[in-house]
């Protein structure tokens, strides 16, 4: 059998139903649209929105967020066709089984590790610094040695500057969230919307609160003059813009792990998908608008805490605590909805012979892929505990971009090979809607430098020697079971 033989769609279908080994229908469009957010308001924009604002775009950041929301439209509806077409809990890895063969299924398989679990350690990462000085402020201290990897220089009240054991908190927020993604589909998912609204509410209350303290000249010039450098301002700051606060909209893909779970997928699915993003979006805008005109641009250069930094402009300084709590409960749901989305892909990549059957083990009362999740818990908390985390957050933007290219990629194969199978839902003006998401994704590839291309083809490299000792021999496919 050939490395490119593909997956046929009936047989792909035919495995996802009943049986034992199946995952169980309950999610409908609420929760789905959730899990989106779930996964899509984290980090990203209470840190990077600042960042970028003082270092590429000025107030036009909110271009930049318009820009990377196009980007990740288009990608969004070309995950919306195949989700409702095949939808399975392998998402861009099925897709790719079913379109480009098996070689660059197992490749994107494998790439998905970056965005989902590898994003899900740094993820945690961040939460316990949250978390460690929220603590703070309160007068709880952390032992230094028990809150840093020991890459992690920690300086002390006394000035001394020590290395770490591990990163506790991180390893404890993986541990509490991999049990609960155990315990089932629907339990999480409601955890999950429970913490969305204490999110979406607390961006909502920001930007409601931080209307009336905009000042205008701010805003003014909207577009900086570009300084003569390539990203800093003007039209090309806005372009590098976009590409740093790409990280903010990573997770919306997400939701398509989840349409083996989901009661109606061909009609829910681009409700999850879609509309989370435009959620996001609009939510995004609006907080990025308000961000930089309580603020002048400029001061936002090096500060750690942006947000803070534009509370202090309003008179609401217990704002300050609820921004804090909000990223808190972001961070949890992003990492729950990135454990969620890794046990899915390698759900099926195990019910195809290429990783150990551990994974497709279902629970028989709890219906998730229980030893998948341990094994994640494992994998994950050694990361978040003992890795250097410098570079981790563009390892997930740039996974999760080349999960992006090869989905717009399949929609095109797809539409060629089998134009007529049903879709319930279409990428409209194709080929056009998948080229521009292929252009807009690779530029912002290209825009995360050499050295992540490297770190890439390393990791991509490693995958290829685990699929040819293990996945090509193991194959399903290959050995025509
Ligand atoms: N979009 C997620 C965040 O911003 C990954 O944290």
């Amino acid at each position: 059998m050939s490395l490119f033989a593909v997956k046929p769609l009936s047989r792909i279908m035919a495995e996802s139903e009943g049986g034992k080994h199946s995952l169980k229908r309950t999610l409908g469009p609420g929760s789905l649209i959730a899990l989106g957010i779930g996964a899509i308001i984290g980090a990203g924009l209470f840190s990077l929105t600042g960042i970028a604002a003082a270092e590429n775009a000025g107030p036009a950041i909110v271009l930049s967020f318009a820009l990377a929301a196009f980007g990740c439209a288009f990608a969004g509806m070309c995950y919306s066709e195949f989700s409702t077409m095949i939808p399975v809990a392998g998402s861009a890895y099925t897709y790719a089984y079913a379109t480009m063969g098996e070689l660059l299924a197992w490749i994107i398989g494998w790439d998905l590790v970056l965005e989902y679990a590898v994003g899900a350690a740094t993820v945690s990462i961040s939460w316990s610094r949250y978390v460690v000085t929220l603590l703070h402020g309160y007068g709880v201290e952390l032992p230094a040695q028990l809150i840093a990897s020991p890459w992690q220089p920690v300086t002390l009240a006394d000035g001394s500057v020590i290395h770490g054991y591990m990163n506790l908190p991180a390893v404890l927020i993986v541990v509490v969230i991999s049990l609960l993604l155990i315990t089932g589909i629907k339990e999480s998912a409601n955890v999950n919307a429970v913490v969305v609204v204490i999110k979406v509410t607390v961006v909502v209350v920001f930007i409601a609160a931080g209307w009336a303290f905009i000042k205008p000249a701010n805003h003014v010039p909207f577009i900086p003059p570009n300084t003569g450098t390539f990203g800093e301002f003007g039209w090309s700051g806005i372009l590098k813009g976009a590409g740093t606060i790409f990280f903010a909209y990573i997770g919306f893909d997400a939701v398509s792990t989840a349409a083996q779970e989901a009661r109606k997928p061909q009609k829910d699915m681009p409700i999850g998908i879609i509309g989370s993003l435009i959620i996001c979006t609009i939510l995004y805008i609006l907080f990025a608008y308000v961000m930089t005109g309580l603020v002048p641009y400029t001061e936002f250069r090096g500060h750690a805490a942006p947000a803070a930094l534009a509370i202090a402009a309003t008179p609401y300084v217990w704002l300050k605590t609820a921004v804090s709590l909000a990223i808190i409960a972001g961070l949890t749901s992003v990492i729950l909805v990135m454990l969620l989305g890794q046990s899915r892909v390698f759900y099926s990549m195990s019910r195809d012979g290429l990783v150990p059957m551990i994974f497709s083990d279902i629970h028989p009362k709890y219906r998730t892929p229980w030893r998948s999740n341990l094994v994640f818990m494992v994998f994950v908390s050694l990361f978040s505990a003992f890795a250097p985390i410098s570079w981790v957050g563009h390892m997930t933007s740039i996974g999760t971009l080349f999960a992006f290219v090869v989905v717009c990629g399949g929609v095109l194969i797809m539409r060629k090979t089998n134009p007529d199978l049903p879709r319930p839902f279409r990428t409209p003006l194709v080929p056009l809607v998948p080229l521009l998401g292929i252009v807009v994704c690779l530029a912002m590839m290209f825009g995360l430098g050499l050295s992540n291309w490297l770190r890439l083809f390393v990791w991509l490299g490693i995958g290829l020697v685990i699929y040819f000792s293990y996945g090509r021999r193991h194959s399903h496919l290959q050995n025509a079971k």
